[in-house]
Order: C-alpha cells, then sequence, then structure tokens
C-alpha cells in the first residue's frame, strides 16, 4: 500500500508539502514536489530531505530510498531567490546536512529523473546507486553561468565519472547533456520512456530492497571505498566475505536456492 505523508514539521520547515514522503514497501520515496517553480529546493526543502533520509537511516524497515521530482522537472537547483537573500551558511545549513546525508547513505539511493535536472539535481545524482531518467530529461550544472563554482564534490567526482572533457562543458560552458548522451557517458543507469520511467525504475527499488539487505549495505560501502592498494582492496572485501559467510542472510539465501524458491530476507536481513 501506497502511504503518503508530508514531512513531519522541522523550524525551518514553513512549506512541508513541498517534499514528500510515501511508503512502498521496504521502499521509502522522496519526491520534491513544487512543481510551480519547477521544484527548486528552498532551505526547507533541503532540511526536509535531509530529515527524511536521516530517519531512513535509523529505520529498519526502509531498504531503498527513491529519489524524483513532481510534475515536468526533476529539479531546477537551488532556489535562486534564496542564494541571493538566504545564502547557505556553516556546515550545519540545510543544503549541506542534505548533501552529508545522501553522500554517507549506507542504503541504497535510486533516482528518477523525470526531467530537467539543473546543478544540484545533477550533482546530487553523483550519490545514487542507480539513476534512471526519462528520455527527455536533460541534465546542466550552470555554477560557472552564476559566478558560482560546483559543490558536492561534483568537481571532483564528475570528472571522474565522466572524464574531465565532458564535465567541463557542463561545468565551465554551463552545457546541458541529455539523457541519451548522460547514459553513454555513465552519469545514468538506463533511460526509459517519459510515461514508464516511474514504474520502470521503481521496480528496480523494489528489487534491491528484497535483496538482502546487509550484503547490500556492505557491497555499497565498499564500491564507495576511495582509491587504494590492490591488496589493500582485496584484505577489506575478504574481511566482509569471511563475516557474510556466517550470516543469516546467506543461510536464507542457500536454503531459497535448495528449496528453488525465491529468498525473504525479511526476518533473515541484519540491520
Ligand atoms: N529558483 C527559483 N525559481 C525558479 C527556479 C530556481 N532555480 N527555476 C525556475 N524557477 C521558477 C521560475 O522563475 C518560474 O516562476 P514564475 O512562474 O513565478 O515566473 C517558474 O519556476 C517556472 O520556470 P520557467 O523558467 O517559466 O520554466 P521553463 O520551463 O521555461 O524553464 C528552467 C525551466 C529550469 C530551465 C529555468 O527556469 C531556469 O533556468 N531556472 C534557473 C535554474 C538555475 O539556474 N538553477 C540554479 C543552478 S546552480
Amino acid at each position: 500500500m501506497d502511504v503518503s505523508t508530508s514531512v513531519a514539521a522541522a523550524p525551518e520547515l514553513a512549506t512541508p508539502t513541498h517534499v514528500v514522503m510515501s511508503r512502498d514497501g521496504a521502499v521509502l520515496t522522496i519526491t520534491m514536489n513544487r512543481p510551480e517553480k519547477k521544484n527548486a529546493l528552498t532551505h526547507a526543502m533541503y532540511a526536509a530531505m535531509a530529515e527524511a533520509l536521516g530517519q531512513a537511516a535509523g529505520d529498519a524497515t526502509v531498504r531503498a530510498i527513491f529519489i524524483t521530482g513532481a510534475g515536468d522537472a526533476f529539479t531546477s537547483g537551488n532556489d535562486l531567490g534564496d542564494f541571493l537573500n538566504a545564502p547557505p551558511h556553516g556546515a550545519d545549513a540545510p543544503v549541506f546536512r542534505f548533501l552529508t546525508a545522501i553522500s554517507t547513505a549506507e542504503k541504497p539511493v535510486v533516482a528518477a529523473v523525470n526531467g530537467l535536472a539543473v546543478g544540484i539535481g545533477t550533482t546530487m545524482l553523483l550519490h545514487c546507486d542507480l539513476v534512471y531518467a526519462a528520455r527527455s530529461a536533460a541534465f546542466t550544472a550552470p555554477f560557472v553561468n552564476l559566478a558560482l563554482v560546483p559543490e558536492a564534490a561534483s568537481s571532483m567526482l564528475l570528472p571522474r565519472r565522466i572524464g574531465h572533457a565532458k564535465a567541463a562543458e557542463l561545468f565551465l560552458l554551463g552545457g546541458r547533456m541529455d539523457a541519451a548522451q548522460a547514459e553513454a557517458a555513465g552519469l545514468v543507469t538506463a533511460v526509459f520512456d517519459d510515461q514508464s520511467l516511474a514504474a520502470e525504475a521503481m521496480t528496480r527499488a523494489r528489487a534491491l530492497a528484497a535483496k538482502a539487505p546487509g550484503a547490500v549495505r556492505a557491497t555499497k560501502a565498499l564500491m564507495k571505498r576511495g582509491e587504494e592498494p590492490v591488496a589493500e582492496r582485496m584484505r577489506a572485501e575478504s574481511e566482509q566475505f569471511s563475516a557474510r559467510l556466517k550470516s543469516p542472510e546467506l543461510r536464507e539465501a542457500i536454503k531459497a536456492f535448495t528449496e528453488k524458491r525465491a529468498p525473504d530476507f525479511g526476518k533473515a536481513g541484519e540491520q
């Protein structure tokens, strides 16, 4: 059942319905919901999203997080009025709380980019695990156009992901990538027709949520470790591997295989 709830009121949360959380089984959906402003992100919206991610981290029943936008845009990026009138400042600013929460999320994060992704709309994707885009989606990062510089560690992560030359076109020239280009460049996992994006992306989020949660989290953590010598990585993997050989999740996976049924990690899943 899909139960929609507005984010609980936080002190700076003047407009709670601009971020909507809903649950579909073990998947928590966070929808940026300010379509009349192309989902431009205000302080209150960042605060709500940071809080939602924090709650998801502490809720054992949430096994995947799904981020999308309402209407025809993913998000037009930071609210320009906020940039001018109330620029974020200090590590505790809502935007930094959001970026910290998404970049350190241990649970898998799936993005469904339903339209234009501007600025942080593009850079937040570098912290998501699976990024699905509508065929009509497009990606821009016009920081320099606004006399700004990139955030979210994207000046490091984007060139690393898509190469300096492609990243320079987005960052320095304020260029635009369509969905097919973003997929070819490796920013996007897969592209779907606009009408089927939400269902296709949610099917994958559900599949992710049905996997052994401890194994998913451990694998994500291994994938997010920085560059290190191969021997060091093998040591880290083998530590995890040995621990997981003793896990209830492994017992359930093998039992399900021998009984020719789908595994059920509902009980076996470690939190
Ligand atoms: N901050 C505040 N308001 C925004 C916004 C933003 N980032 N992006 C769009 N809006 C508002 C528009 O001002 C407009 O408001 P209005 O109806 O009261 O005039 C409304 O959202 C719709 O936007 P509009 O420009 O009419 O839609 P569009 O489809 O023609 O263009 C964009 C959409 C996103 C391409 C365009 O609005 C834009 O370039 N926005 C600025 C994006 C930006 O620079 N973000 C910061 C990146 S670091």
